[in-house]
């Protein structure tokens, strides 16, 4: 077999704004990451899978000061509730960053005093439309006439002092890194869409301090600043492996940051620019997924629609909400998030097919008193290097699908054999089948589904295995019959 294990697998997540509470559209990026990350560790790799909250800048000052808290206090919060969805939701994340990290903080003053002594951060104006009644810069594009829509006043054209950096200077660089591939934009779409903005625009340099904003980072250079929030937040991808202790070189380069579309065109220019300036090896590989609606609407809090990821699961099970998320929206495309979607799954998929199968091999298993052993004669239906090559693709749904297409096969052996009605050294060899059919499939559901993994594996009465072990073996379980694994939704 073919999948090579890499010696060391670095994938992230988005850090998360932790002026809004973890929604269904972080727990897709999230789950997707764990999928993954436990994927690489089946393979024996030495993962890293890292995710966090994104705590700096006005946003979250507001957010703070509009519920009365210390932006301290209120990021503990918030913070806490993105643990506490992760934990109900089976992510087995390494380490969970926080921008506000000690750590994180002293780290991100060296790699500004990095940038200032490389020479790619300079001094100059920042002219722009400030809105006194907003307190702060507002783009062209949210001007509703020419005005503040919150105030309805023109904003003035205001300057003031500040440190600018040298992005302009990567423009060509990284054009022809992102060319090359050498750092990878997946999915195409998405990789053609950077490099003709990057045809078509100029990099320009950006304003990377702050007057206005207090709760952020101070330039180490100059008290009265602080650090624009992105150069802060990007840098957590090599905080949260330690740098700048060398340790962080076992990970460095990344191998996966996962993103949403939303954030793409940031993540693909100012972040490798400011890891070049800082003297550091670019990310290998970037992947943004789709965004998706709820009922066909923009998921908003003003709408109302916000779907929360942990009353999903209490609802349904952690397992139904994987499932789903993972297989209903091709990764990378578009998507509309519906419950009625999920029922779907749910009943016609994880009832009827997996929870069907192990239900049936185990009440066949539980009535023979004889020997399990027999000819491997189902495994050759099984093809693991496709389903491993799909992962590595990024073609999520269709790894699990795959995975599908072997456990409706083995449901359909039982049917063509009519195992029920077989006895003795017949029932023994279609047993072993059965039996060991359902050993792999509980290792290649483990990375998507880890709690019903552990189910089977219980009433299998086998470990957990790694993905060399899925094969067809000698079948040395003990078994004990529990509870159908998923309940139909009425
Ligand atoms: O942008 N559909 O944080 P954020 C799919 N802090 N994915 C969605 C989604 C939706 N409707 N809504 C959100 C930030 N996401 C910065 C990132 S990284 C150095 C700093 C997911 O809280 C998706 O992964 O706004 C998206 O990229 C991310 O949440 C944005 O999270
Ligand atoms: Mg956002």
């Amino acid at each position: 077999m073919v999948y090579l294990p890499r010696k060391k697998f670095y994938i992230t997540t988005p850090i998360y704004y932790v002026n809004d509470v973890p929604h269904i559209g972080h727990a897709y990026t999230t789950i997707a990451a764990d999928v993954i990350a436990r994927w690489h560790r089946l393979k024996g790799e030495d993962v890293f899978f890292l995710t966090g909250t994104d705590e700096h800048g006005e946003k979250i000052q507001q957010a703070a000061e509009k519920v009365g808290k210390q932006p301290k206090k209120f990021c503990d919060e918030i913070a806490k509730k993105f643990k506490d969805a992760w934990k109900a939701l089976d992510i087995s994340y390494d380490h969970f960053i926080r921008t506000t990290d000690e750590s994180h903080v002293k780290a991100v003053e060296k790699a500004l005093q990095i940038l200032y002594k490389n020479g790619y951060i300079y001094k100059g104006k920042y002219q722009g439309l400030y809105c006194v009644g907003c307190e702060k810069y507002l783009t062209e594009s949210e001007l509703v006439g020419g005005k503040c829509p919150d105030h309805l006043k023109e904003p003035e054209v205001l300057s003031e002092d500040s440190y600018f950096f040298s992005l302009s200077k990567f423009h060509t660089i990284l054009l022809n890194k992102i060319e090359k591939g050498e750092m990878a934009i997946k999915p195409e779409v998405r990789k053609n869409e950077i490099i003709s903005f990057l045809k078509s625009n100029k990099l320009e340099d950006i304003s990377i301090s702050r007057s206005k904003v207090k709760w952020g980072i101070k330039l180490p250079w100059d008290e009265n600043l602080t650090s624009y929030v992105w150069v802060d937040a990007f840098l957590n991808y090599v905080t949260g492996i330690g740098w700048p202790n060398k340790a962080f070189e076992k990970y460095w380069p990344v191998d996966l940051h996962l993103i949403g579309k939303d954030i793409l065109r940031v993540h693909a220019t100012i972040w490798p620019a400011e890891l070049l300036a800082i003297g550091l090896k670019v990310p290998k590989q970037f992947f943004a997924h789709g965004y998706f609606t709820v009922n066909g609407q923009k998921m908003g809090k003003s709408l109302g629609n916000v779907v929360d990821p942990v009353e999903l699961s209490k609802k349904y099970s952690v397992d139904a909400v994987r499932y789903f998320l993972i297989r209903e929206f091709p990764f990378g495309e578009d998507g509309d998030f519906s419950e009625k979607a999920l029922v779907n799954r749910i009943n016609g998929e994880l009832v009827a097919d997996l929870g069907n199968l192990i239900y049936r091999v185990l009440t066949l298993a539980e009535r023979y008193k004889g020997k399990i052993e027999g000819e491997p004669e189902i495994d050759k239906n099984l093809d693991i290097e496709a389903i491993d090559s799909y992962i590595e693709n990024l073609e999520l749904h269709n790894a699990i699908e795959s995975v599908w297409k072997f456990v409706r096969y083995v449901n359909k052996y039982i049917n063509e054999k009519q195992a029920w009605k077989l006895e003795g050294e017949e029932l023994g060899n279609a047993l072993y089948n059965l039996l060991e059919a359902c050993k792999v499939i509980s290792i290649l559901v483990s990375s998507f589904l880890p709690e019903t993994a552990e189910k089977i594996n219980k009433q299998l009465g086998v470990k957990g295995c790694k993905l060399k072990d899925c094969k067809f073996g000698k079948f040395t379980g003990r078994i004990k019959k529990g509870a159908y694994l998923f309940k139909k939704v009425e």
